[in-house]
């Protein structure tokens, strides 16, 4: 069955651990209707719950409130029509390393009871490139090939959803954006409507139609990457300073919408930052500035207004470590 809706959440709620212990609200009230055929991005720092939704629409984990349809069908009264429509791409390696990439196959065939699969599976490795290593053990492949393989096994049952958690999580820049053309491709490919979680701004920006930015279990905004931006009608200056200079000075300098003092300097929110700077080095001696950046808007600026915070996306050692951590935990 085809909807137009693919999947649709609403006023969800999922609270891990009982009211007398500590409990956590991993996602409140969070409503959604992600369109068939999207690429959807759950853009979000870590422990917004990003996951935790994931989980929930596969049938991982439980309800605590409200409702979710996925393919037409509800997560709680009809899982097994709903699991069997859904895909799921894991963010830590779900491959097993003793078996060659047609035993994975295999192995994903049987745990999901499906018959006459060789055919569909010939035909997912040749789109991904992977028939020549097809009696290869999974150990041997790149992680580009590896990535591609989770993909496919993901696949193989002809979902309608596909859910990827963190799909290019402690990739480098190059893999990362194989991985975008893959995602773009397989959509265009199969018609599969993609929910993918990601805490890179870049990737949801460039890869998704439609984002929806998390935080603390709250849905945020949700729209295309274009729309989010375009509701951030400023740019950011943060500027350092050799000598004093103070909040009123910058503040009389037209255009300027907020001054915030952050660690040792400022942040300034204006109109325009073209039209800015000159005022500002024609107010203040050119040689007194430290440091000077301009950020435009972009789906990072769209989370500082909303919720004061940055997504700190851009932790490379933070990622590579918890990549590795996930990799230990999927082995041991
Ligand atoms: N099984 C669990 N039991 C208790 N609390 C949990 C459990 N899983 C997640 N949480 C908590 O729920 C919140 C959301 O976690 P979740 O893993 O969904 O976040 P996330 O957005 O995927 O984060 P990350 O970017 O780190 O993967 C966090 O506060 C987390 O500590
Ligand atoms: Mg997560």
């Amino acid at each position: 069955m085809t909807t137009s809706i693919a999947i649709e959440v609403h006023d969800l709620s999922k609270r891990y651990g009982s009211g007398k212990g500590r409990s956590v609200l991993a996602l409140d009230h969070v409503t959604l209707a992600i369109p068939s055929a999207t690429i959807f991005g759950l853009l979000g720092p870590n422990g917004a719950g990003k996951t935790t939704l994931i989980k929930v629409l596969t049938g991982i984990s439980d309800i605590t409130a409200g409702t979710a349809r996925v393919a037409g069908f509800d997560v709680q009264t009809e899982s097994l029509q709903e699991r069997a429509r859904v895909g799921w791409v894991a963010a830590e390696v779900i491959l097993d390393d003793d078996f060659s990439v047609w035993e994975n196959l295999w192995l994903q065939a049987k745990l999901q009871d499906l018959r006459g699969w060789e055919e569909r599976a010939a035909q997912l490795l040749k789109y991904f490139s992977l028939s020549d290593v097809r009696d290869e053990k999974t150990n041997h492949l790149s992680t580009g090939m590896r990535k591609k393989l989770e993909i496919a096994l993901a696949l193989l049952h002809q979902p309608e959803v596909i859910f990827m958690d963190e799909p290019t999580i402690g990739l480098d820049v190059g893999t990362r954006r194989m991985l975008w053309d893959i995602v773009t491709g397989v959509r265009k490919e199969f018609g599969v409507t993609i929910l993918l979680t990601t805490h890179y701004i870049e990737e949801a920006d460039i890869l998704c139609d439609r984002v929806a930015i998390i935080d603390e279990g709250r849905i945020v905004a949700e729209g295309s990457p274009a729309e989010l931006k375009a509701r951030v009608h400023a740019d950011l200056v943060e500027l350092e300073l050799s000598d004093g200079v103070d909040a009123a000075a910058l503040r009389s300098i037209p255009g300027v919408q907020e001054v915030k003092s952050i660690g040792a300097g400022w942040q300034i929110r204006v109109a325009s930052s073209e039209e800015f700077l000159p005022r500002l080095f024609a107010a203040i001696p050119t040689d007194h500035v430290r440091k000077i950046s301009v950020e435009k808007p972009s789906l990072e600026t769209v989370f500082l207004d909303l919720t004061g915070k940055r997504i700190g996306a851009e932790e490379p050692m933070g990622d590579i470590r918890k990549f590795y951590a996930q990799i230990r935990r999927a082995r041991g």
